[in-house]
């Protein structure tokens, strides 16, 4: 029987430089996607997933995070002396999402640092990352579909996708052979952060989704810098897999990279045409300019 997974860990400590100016003062997992923060997405998915507890790795200039999922008593009393009803439920929805715990990064030291940060609050159970500028449209939540993998299979489970040519070397990338019944899991045989194209082990790429064994902790530790000069999470993983058994899964439906300015364009106009009440104009808007 595997252990269930119950926590899940979010990597919010970046400084979010790829979006200056918005992230001068704003936190970039704040940045909203139609009317929500990016952050709102993950850990709505990470509910749907059956996750009950958050973790997020937060930083300086961080609060407003924290405060969005929080209770909001100014507000909500001058929503409810308007007797503005439904948004008085949207504000105290946010509020009772999910548990939310916060732990300080305190030095940008790299992905693979913060995850180690929040080895306290994990403890000794398997758990979920989700790194929030990774937003995904999926019919089943991604989150969910790598837990269905992880409790058939027992092992640490990331999630992939295919990326032909140079723009693989923004990512982590697997080695490994598909798996002979299942063509969306990968064995894994190993892996690179940010490989230039040649070096490329393969052409699937690490998508910020990932469930973990507590084993890696102890790896993180002794995790040196690698790429960037930033303690990896990939490299952590890397030395894991020489313990214990690491799949990648090429999930179900569609991501968008919501910490880079185009990726977030895409994601606003495919959001808003999928939410009813801008369906309808979004495409008649879009009809009409002259492209
Ligand atoms: C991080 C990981 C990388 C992964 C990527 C997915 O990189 O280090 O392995 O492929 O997220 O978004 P970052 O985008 O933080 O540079």
């Amino acid at each position: 029987m595997t252990q269930r997974v119950r926590k899940a860990v979010f990597p919010a400590a970046g400084q979010g430089t790829r979006f200056l100016p918005a992230t001068k003062v704003i936190p970039k997992e704040m940045l909203a996607l139609v009317d929500k923060p990016i952050i709102q997405y993950g850990v709505e998915e990470a509910i749907a997933s059956g996750i009950e507890d958050i973790i997020f790795v937060t930083g300086r200039g961080k609060v407003a995070m924290e405060d969005h999922f929080d209770l909001s008593p100014e507000l909500d009393a001058l929503l409810e002396k308007r007797g503005k009803k439904e948004l008085l439920a949207v504000s105290r929805g946010v509020a009772s999402l999910a548990k939310i715990s916060s732990v300080r990064q305190p030095e940008p030291l790299g992905l693979g640092h913060a995850v180690l940060c929040a080895k306290d609050l994990v403890g000794d159970e398997p758990f979920a990352v989700i790194l929030p500028d990774d937003v995904i449209d999926a019919q089943t939540p991604c989150l969910k579909q790598m837990i269905d993998v992880f409790n058939e299979k027992g092992g640490s489970v990331l999630a992939t996708m295919t990326i032909d040519g140079p723009a693989i070397s923004a990512y982590g990338v697997l080695a490994g052979s598909r798996d002979a019944h299942n063509e969306r899991i990968y064995n894994c045989s190993g892996m690179v952060e940010k490989p230039k194209l040649e070096d490329a082990p393969s052409n699937q790429a690490i998508i910020g989704r990932y469930i973990l064994t507590p084993a890696i902790f102890g790896l993180l530790e002794k995790t040196q810098p690698g790429a960037g000069g930033e303690i990896q999470l990939t490299d952590g993983i890397k030395a894991l897999l020489r313990e214990e058994k690491v799949y990648g899964y090429t999930f179900e439906g569609k991501r968008f990279d919501a910490g880079d300015k185009f990726g977030m364009l895409q994601a606003t106009v495919e959001f808003a045409l999928k939410r009813p009440e801008f369906a309808e104009k979004i495409r008649e808007y879009l009809k009409g300019l002259a492209l």
